[in-house]
Order: structure tokens, then sequence, then C-alpha cells
């Protein structure tokens, strides 16, 4: 239960909002670091918090591709599909993942290890094609680069291509 594990965490977010249906996002967060998805007992839990409806906390989970509802993968990939990546061929960067993950877009790979998804716009239009991988923005992507990127993270755990989150343009001497 999210209420026992985070309470000081939920009490310091309750307080931040007059109206404490504005904790939704906050409180879906929350669950999702925790389980690394929001599960249907979270939602009902965190509808009971905000005094809300589970379907007013269904309705806002499944807007957000950012809101996993089902469990992910260890490296949950992130490609954006919309149009500035699309002109620059993050169709090929999907067809690039999927070939070497053995997986389709929504997929786990057998090894629990990734999980790939397509996203709309992640706000990195003039770097792309790009994707995100957890928290993690990685851009500019060649076929060079995403084998690297899959090689470092099956061995360390991250990669050093991550690059940002990095608003437009990018700070100096960021370029890769
Ligand atoms: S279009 Fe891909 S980040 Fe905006």
């Amino acid at each position: 239960m999210l209420r026992e594990k985070y309470k000081t965490e939920i009490e310091e977010i309750l307080s931040r909002y007059p109206v404490k249906r504005s904790a939704l996002l906050p409180l879906l967060y929350l669950a999702q670091r925790e389980a690394g998805y929001i599960s249907e007992e979270a939602m009902q839990e965190i509808a009971g918090l905000l005094r809300l409806t589970p379907p007013q906390v269904y309705e806002t989970a499944t807007f957000y591709t950012m809101l996993n509802l089902k469990p992910v993968g260890k490296f949950h990939l992130q490609v954006c599909k919309s149009l500035m990546c699309a002109l620059v061929g993050s169709d090929t960067l999907i067809g690039w993942l999927e070939k070497k993950l053995g997986i389709k877009s929504g997929e786990t790979s057998k090894d629990g290890l990734f999980t790939l998804s397509k996203v709309e716009c992640l706000g990195a239009c003039g770097t792309g094609p790009m994707m995100q991988i957890n928290d993690d923005y990685y851009e500019r992507l060649t076929e060079e680069k995403v084998d690297r990127i899959l090689a470092d993270l099956k061995r360390d755990g991250t990669s050093a291509l991550k690059t940002g989150p990095f608003m437009w343009p990018e700070p100096n001497g960021a370029k890769p």
C-alpha cells in the first residue's frame, strides 16, 4: 500500500495543492516509481486519497503514454513518432530496435530487459530521431549509436550517450 510506505511523501505532495485532485499526476508517478507501472490497486488507492472515483483516475492514467499500465522491462525505450522525428527517420529507428531486440512495439524482450513503445512528441524535435529510455533522452540517433546504447545498457545499466533532456536550443557544447 502506497499510503503506508510513502506516508510522508504523500503528505508533502498533497500539501502542495489547495485542490486535492491536482495531486493526481504526482501520485500516479509515485505509484509508477514504486512498481514500474500503475496497477489497478494503486489507482483505487489514489482515488481514495483524492476522493475521486476510480474511473476518474483511470481516464487520466490512460491518457498519458509516460504512465505505464502494465509491467515494463528494466529499460523502457520510448521512441518519438511525431512529425519532426518521423521526418528524420523515427520509423527506421523503430525498425532497427524491433530487429535488434526481437520484439514489436508494445512488447518486452524475453529477458525482461527491454520494452519498446512508440510515443508522441517528447519536446526534443530539433534533435531527432530520438528516444527516451527510462528518465534519459538519446538524440540524433544512428544505427551505430543504437548498437552502442543497447550494449552499454546490457553491460553497465546506463550509457554515456544519454543527452538531456534539453530545451531547444541545446546548451553550448552539447551537440554530439
Ligand atoms: S517530434 Fe520528436 S521530440 Fe518532438
